[in-house]
Order: structure tokens, then sequence, then C-alpha cells
């Protein structure tokens, strides 16, 4: 019996309603028992230790490639209905090895600069005050957290930085979440290569209206940042501009999304550290690193096998598929004093929820923000709210994602 024959006795089945629920007690045991685990519904390997996670994410033994082999791997069909989405997607540095993927970085960090995150404080402020503003005029006490809070803040701050008008808010949305159900790696969706590539048209030529207009008439602001982005003479081709502000529309959206709506759950959840924090605000930048620790909106990386290794004791073969668990790695004991704790004031806190290496998120000063001043805006605003006891959540049905697509939750006047 080969070593993939024997894992088959595992049963790991992340479409299963429990285990998207709470998947953490299937992480603890694949970490413990089957480190390196072979999934046959996923076809793939899934990596859970702490280490396994972070050190092949330094090393160049697995590649960020994965469109190039599903590509020619398509049937003719359906690769003539992906070619547009392919075309840019491949353009992300995101998916790009070096040397394509450092020529990118190198060129897209003189935009992503501290000054530009912190000239986004105001907007976020305002942003997170005028959805509150919302909720509290409807008036009703049962309220979607996720539809009316989490999903818009975000949204509405990287439109601001792109310099898109807010009133794209729902086009946005809706090109942005049929992006998601290709790219996100979503499972039930029979129609996502049509509404990925729809998605993917419609947000390319809006941006391509964009940056034209933008060339003819420079304004200050993240998006000149970016086309003036210059490294050795060096700058990003139209096409290239538009990938990068489609990548950062959609790497900086759902993302965050989650942080947000998972941080409020926990909290609402643990109602003895949402006390802390009130009683000590000082405590947000503990709390959010640990919500992204404890349960994070990054769920797992997918990478390719791009040299054949071996990770204890099973044969990693160049072209196979990996799933590396950040938020299992994030778990494990080896790495994290008590990590089943949801700790608000934990100082060793070396998650992975923002990648490692080459690849590291180019937008976590940015979302780190996002989640901290979301939170305080929504604990301040709604300081009796509690999870809606006749509701339960919705998780999204993802492998790459970790969040909700509904949060239900009760916004009480007062005890
Ligand atoms: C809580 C929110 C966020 C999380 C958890 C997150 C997480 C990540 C992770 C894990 C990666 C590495 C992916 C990989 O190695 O395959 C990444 C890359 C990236 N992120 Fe984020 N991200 C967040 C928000 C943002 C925002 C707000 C932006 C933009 C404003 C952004 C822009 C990027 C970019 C451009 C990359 C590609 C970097 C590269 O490939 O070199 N992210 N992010």
């Amino acid at each position: 019996m080969s070593v993939k024959e024997a894992d088959k006795n595992f049963v790991y089945d992340p479409s299963d309603p429990i285990i998207m629920a709470d998947p953490f007690p299937i992480y603890d045991k694949l970490r413990e028992e089957d480190p390196v685990h072979w999934s046959p519904c996923l076809k793939s390997w899934v990596i859970t230790r702490y280490s396994d996670v972070r050190d092949p994410l330094l090393s160049d033994n697995l590649s960020v490639n994965r469109l190039t082999k599903f590509y020619s791997n398509l049937p003719p069909r359906q690769a003539a209905i992906l070619k547009d989405i392919i075309h840019y997607l491949n353009l992300w540095l995101v998916f790009r090895d070096p040397p394509d993927h450092t020529r990118l970085r190198r060129i897209m960090r003189h935009a992503f600069t501290a000054e530009a995150i912190v000239q986004m404080r105001p907007n976020i402020e305002e942003i997170s005050q005028i959805l509150l503003d919302r909720i509290d005029r409807n008036a009703v006490n049962k309220v979607d957290l996720i539809g009316d809070f989490a999903s818009r803040l975000p949204a509405y701050v990287i439109m601001d930085l792109l310099g898109v008008p807010r009133d794209m808010m729902d086009d946005f949305k809706k090109w942005s979440d049929d992006m998601s159900v290709f790219i996100g790696g979503a499972r039930n969706s029979l129609d996502k290569y049509e509404r990925a590539a729809d998605g993917c048209q419609k947000m390319a030529a809006y941006f391509q209206k964009l940056i034209k207009e933008r060339q003819a008439n420079p304004r200050l602001g993240f998006l000149m940042d970016l086309i003036n982005a210059n490294e050795e003479g060096d700058t990003l081709s139209d096409d290239e501009l538009v990938a990068s502000c489609i990548l950062i529309l959609f790497a900086g959206h759902e993302t965050t999304t989650n942080l947000i709506g998972n941080a409020a759950r926990l909290m609402l959840e643990y109602p003895d550290q949402l006390n802390q924090l009130l009683a000590n605000p000082d405590l947000i930048h503990s709390a959010i690193e640990e919500v992204m620790r404890f349960d994070g909106p990054t769920n797992a990386l997918v990478r390719v096998v791009s040299k054949d290794h071996e990770l204890h004791g099973k044969q990693l073969h160049e072209g196979e598929r990996v799933f590396v668990m950040v938020n299992s790695a994030n778990r494990d004991p080896r790495a994290f004093v008590a990590p089943q704790v949801f700790d608000i004031r934990r100082q060793q806190n070396r998650h992975l929820t923002f990648g490692q290496g080459i690849h590291v998120c180019m937008g976590a000063k940015l979302s780190r923000e996002e989640g901290r001043v979301a939170l305080q805006a929504l604990l301040k605003r709604f300081p009796y709210m509690v999870l809606d006891p006749d509701d339960t959540p919705d998780w999204i049905d993802a492998m790459v994602p970790r969040g909700m697509s509904r949060l239900p939750v009760v916004v009480k006047p007062s005890h």
C-alpha cells in the first residue's frame, strides 16, 4: 500500500459543515498524527505544523505559480472563458516566483509607503462612523454584522485608497465576490468560471479607464504613486497597473472583512476578554494580533511543489498541490504557549497570518489599522451587543479564507 493510499483512512473533509464551523479539533489531530497529510478529497498535501508551514514559505521547494499548469490542463471551452482573467492573474505578484516577483515587488513597494497608509486613518474612522450611524438609524435590534459593517468597511477603504468613488460600491462588491469564488477556491459553485471571468472583465475595464484618466490628469494619492512607482527606470506597464489594482482591491477586501468579522465574533464569544478590552482600550493592538492568531482570516495558503523533496517521511513530487494551513500553525503548541487560549494580552505572538518570506503581505499595516479602528468603533457604539441566540453564523465554504458570510447579532441598547 502506498503512503497516499494509507492516508485515505484519515478523514479530513473541509466541506463538512461541522469542520467548517470549527476546524481546530481536526487541525490538532492532523498536527499530531499526520502533519504531512495527503487529502484524497482535495487531491493535495495538507501541512499543519508551524515550522512546516513557515519554512517552505521561506524556501524555493514550493512555488506560487499554480496558474500555468491549471490553465494548460483546462478543456478548450473553459480555457476560452478564463482567458482574460488568467491574463491578469498572471501579472499578480502573488502568483509569480522570482525573478518576475522580485521585479514587481520592487516597483510596487514605492507606493506602499508608511505615509500612504497613515493617511488612510481618517478615512477608516469616517467610514466606520457612517456605517454604524446607518445601523443605528435603522433602529432594528437584529443586524448582520458582515453585510452591514465588516464587508463594507474594507471595501470603502480600498476604494478610497485607489480613488474609486464610493457610489461604485455595489458594482465592486459584486465583481470582487464573483472573482473570489474562483480565486478563494469555493467548492460549491457550478458557474464559478463564468462568474469570475465576468467580474474580472468588468473590473479590468473600470481600472483601464481610471488609470488613463489619472495619467492624463495627475492627482496626488496611492494610484498616482503606483503609476509613478519606478525602480531604476522600470515602471509597471498599463496591463500590470490594471492587474495590480485588481489584486489590491481583491487582496485587501475579503481578508479584512474576515478579520473584522472574526474579531467581533470572538469578542462576543469571550465576554471576559471583551470586558478587559472595554476597560483598557490600549489592549486593542495585542487583541487584533490575537484574533489573527486564534482564528485569523488566512486559513491556508496554496503552493505547488517545485522540487521533489521529503517532509516527515512523505515524498512530495513536483507539480503536486500543497495547502499550508496557517490557522493550524497558529495553534501549534510547538510555537505558542497555551495556543488554545484566546488571550488578548498575549505578548509572544509570531502568527503567520500575513504569510512569510518574499510574498509577505504588503497591506499588513493598513489592515491592522482597519481592524483596530473598526473593532473599537463597533464596541464603543454597541457595548451591549450579543450574538443572536436564535441564529447561527454562515461560514464561507472555501479552503483559503476563513470567515463568515453572515454574522447575526443583537444590538441591544443596554443590558
Ligand atoms: C487582514 C487582512 C489581510 C490578510 C490576513 C492578508 C494576508 C496576506 C497573505 C497571507 C499574503 C501572502 C500570500 C502568499 O504567500 O501566498 C498576502 C499578500 C499580499 N497582500 Fe495581504 N492580507 C491582508 C490585507 C491586505 C491589504 C489591505 C492589502 C492592500 C492594501 C494587501 C495586499 C497584499 C499584496 C499586494 C500581497 C502580495 C505580496 C506578494 O506576493 O509579494 N493585503 N496578504
